[in-house]
């Protein structure tokens, strides 16, 4: 699948950040910066795995969250998409696997992944890595669409998520499928209880949930125990 996922990224890595703001009418921003303020003290040294375009990294430096962030991301066209945004500000990068990461034990205050988590092959093995470059005492932040289990997320997902975004998605980067995908990898993933459930077995603790746009996306921060 992971192959997949690299081709359809590319695909689509020039318009992007385009698609994103017009599908969410700039809500993903405000989702992005709303996660960012669940994080706690002052981290200094972030990750954020499945960077894309790099509009998390840059928005946890405008937050006075870190002084430095670290992008990672196994799709190059999308690294080359944001380069010019990436160059006005500190943060660094690789091309790589969030199943293999490529940094040492304890390398990071912060690991975060936004929308990134329902690509990755295995859920769980994603997870344990992040913990393992965390420092002790280190939090994860994840941000996802998951699987909607109540009433008005699942009439959302399942009418402007399954029908508008693939057409109106289809129309901005010219790939309907792509945005096709976006539905079916919602309707496949886990839902909150059951990522619970799995941020808990890969030893997390203190897990803290926020809700946005009643449900549509959920954001998690959990802590490495010290
Ligand atoms: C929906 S985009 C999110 C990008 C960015 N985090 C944001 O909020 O806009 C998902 C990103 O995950 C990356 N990705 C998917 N699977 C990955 C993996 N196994 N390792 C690293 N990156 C991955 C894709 O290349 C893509 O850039």
């Amino acid at each position: 699948m992971s192959e997949a996922v690299q081709t359809m990224f590319a695909a689509i890595a020039k318009r992007y950040d385009l698609a994103n703001r017009l599908l969410s009418c700039g809500r993903d921003v405000a989702w992005r910066r709303a996660s960012l303020r669940m994080l706690e003290g002052q981290p200094r040294r972030i990750l954020d795995l499945a960077c894309g375009t790099y509009d998390f990294a840059i928005d946890a430096l405008g937050a006075g969250k870190a002084v430095q962030v670290h992008g990672a991301d196994f799709c190059l066209p999308m690294l080359q998409a944001g380069e010019a945004k990436r160059a006005r500000h500190a943060i660094t990068a690789t091309n790589g696997d969030a199943l293999h990461l490529p940094y040492a034990d304890g390398s990071f205050d912060v690991a975060m992944v936004a929308y990134g988590w329902r690509n990755f092959d295995d859920k769980l093995a994603a997870l344990r890595e992040l913990k393992r470059v965390l420092k002790p005492g280190g939090q994860i932040l994840i941000l996802e669409f998951f699987r909607a289990e109540s009433l008005w997320p699942r009439l959302f997902h399942g009418t402007f998520g399954r029908f508008g975004i693939p057409v109106i998605g289809g129309l901005i980067s010219g790939d309907r499928a792509a945005y096709r995908y976006l539905y079916t990898s919602i309707k496949g993933f886990l839902s909150v209880s059951e990522a619970t459930a799995l941020i808990t077995e890969a030893g997390f603790a203190k897990q803290r949930w926020r809700s946005c746009f009643g449900g549509i996306s959920h954001a998690v921060v959990a802590r490495i125990p010290d």
